[in-house]
């Protein structure tokens, strides 16, 4: 049964025919998200019979308030309990307590400082190593040669992965973000011949193929506990290599992009690299890699005065909170010293990304390296966005880079 409508369509000054999943949008959200902000807290849009909502206040009340606005039925246009999903559905992301709450725990246990601690240094080697190249070259691409580059040479060691064959990781985070779209064009050019992809990345996720000690198998050690079935585990380590790939990717290159146009910013990393961290947070905030997000209503609710009823697909974005200058200063400039507490580039309540402290350890990797050699990144040619159902990122983003004398 979907909510009923009301007899025009329309849901009286609340309506916007802006499409959230058009090309025109994703290419370049930030003027329609301004719109969606300004026309009410909450907008209905009628061509998809769903509602959204963009503005900081309402983002992180819809976040925090899991019995209301549930991920169960899916974070995507598709209501998975109704309609049968492309793939078995996550048990972290796409799961309210309790089953949340028990898959939670075991990746937090997983993912702790020190055990991010103990991988700095081989991603420091990595980065510097990469960097050096790049020098050397001077002119690149900083998607495929540095921000695909580096995720791809960390982050799968650190899971445990076998070597090889790491570009379908990128496949299928491009399957598994737009998936979560309506079955427009980008969604059908990423669902194309998947099959393959899909079985090797299952494949990876059993526990015979992972490294002792990664990740992947701490994660399956809850299984001899009892705390997990086989079937689990391997649908958690699933969600590190679907959530853990292109949204630092997207990051990582956003985070050049934006050195490159703001090069008082990048004087001031050199200045002091210890910033790196500070540096990168600030590029999710401002770039807000994972865009939107859904949530089903479990009830009829109302959020800032307006109605929504049960069983509605409500879009949550990321990215509208974290421009909203109802929230920051000056939101569109970049700024590595605002230290943005409260973004909501990492989501925010019970489903704040659980890798959020991996994305940062990369993120400041990289950019305290590149700050350490690089004493200037230029722009050498026109930056191309990758269109995403969900996620915000750079096809290609040509560079030259300048040695420190
Ligand atoms: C800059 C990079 C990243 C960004 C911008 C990002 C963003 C997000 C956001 C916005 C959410 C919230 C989803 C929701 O509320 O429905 C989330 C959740 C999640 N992220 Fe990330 N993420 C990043 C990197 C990572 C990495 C590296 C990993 C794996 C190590 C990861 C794994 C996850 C998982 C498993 C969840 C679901 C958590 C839950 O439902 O409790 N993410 N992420």
């Amino acid at each position: 049964m979907r909510t009923p409508l009301p007899p025009d369509g329309l849901i009286e000054g609340i309506s916007s025919d802006i499409d959230p999943f058009g090309d025109e949008f994703l290419r370049n959200p930030w003027p329609y998200l301004e719109e969606l902000r300004e026309i009410a807290p909450v907008v209905y849009f009628p061509m998809y019979h769903i509602w959204g909502v963009a503005r900081h206040e309402e983002v992180t009340e819809v976040l925090r308030d899991f019995t209301t606005y549930s991920s169960a039925a899916g974070v995507g246009y598709t209501n998975m309990l109704r309609d049968k999903p492309w793939r078995v559905p996550s048990i972290i992301l796409e799961a309210d307590p309790p089953l949340h709450s028990k898959t939670r725990r075991i990746v937090s246990k997983v993912l702790t400082s020190s055990a991010l601690a103990k991988l700095k240094t081989t991603f420091e080697e990595r980065a510097f190593e990469l960097v050096d190249q790049l020098l050397e070259r001077g002119c690149f691409d900083a998607i495929s040669d540095l921000a695909e580059e580096f995720p791809l040479a960390v982050f799968p060691d650190s899971v445990g992965l076998q070597p090889g064959s790491r570009q379908n990781l990128l496949r299928y985070g491009a399957m598994v973000f737009n998936g979560h779209g309506p079955r427009n064009h980008i969604f059908e050019e990423a669902m194309k011949d998947t099959d393959e992809v899909r079985d090797w990345v299952n494949a990876q996720c059993s526990r015979e193929m992972l490294a002792p000690d990664g990740f992947g198998e701490q994660i399956y050690r809850s299984v001899d506990t009892g705390e997990l079935t086989e079937e689990e585990a391997g649908l958690l380590v699933r969600s590190f290599l679907s959530a853990g790939v292109d949204t630092t990717v997207n990051a990582l290159g956003f985070a050049v992009l934006d050195f490159a146009r703001n090069p008082e910013q990048w004087a001031e990393l050199r200045a002091d690299p210890s910033l790196a961290r500070d540096a990168f947070e600030e590029v999710v905030r401002l770039e807000a890699p994972v865009a939107a997000f859904f949530r089903t209503t479990t009830r009829p609710t109302e959020i800032s005065g307006v109605s929504i009823p049960a069983d509605a697909k409500l879009l949550v974005f990321f990215a509208g909170a974290c421009r909203d200058p109802r929230r920051w200063d000056n939101p569109d400039s970049f700024e590595i010293h605002r230290h943005p507490v409260g973004h909501t580039g990492f989501g925010s309540g019970i489903h704040s990304c659980v890798g959020a402290m991996v994305a940062r350890l990369e993120g400041e990797v990289l950019l305290g390296v590149l700050a350490k050699r690089v004493k200037r990144i230029e722009l050498a040619g026109e930056p191309k966005v990758r269109l995403n159902n969900t996620l915000r990122g750079l096809k290609s983003l040509p560079v030259r880079i300048y040695a420190d004398d």
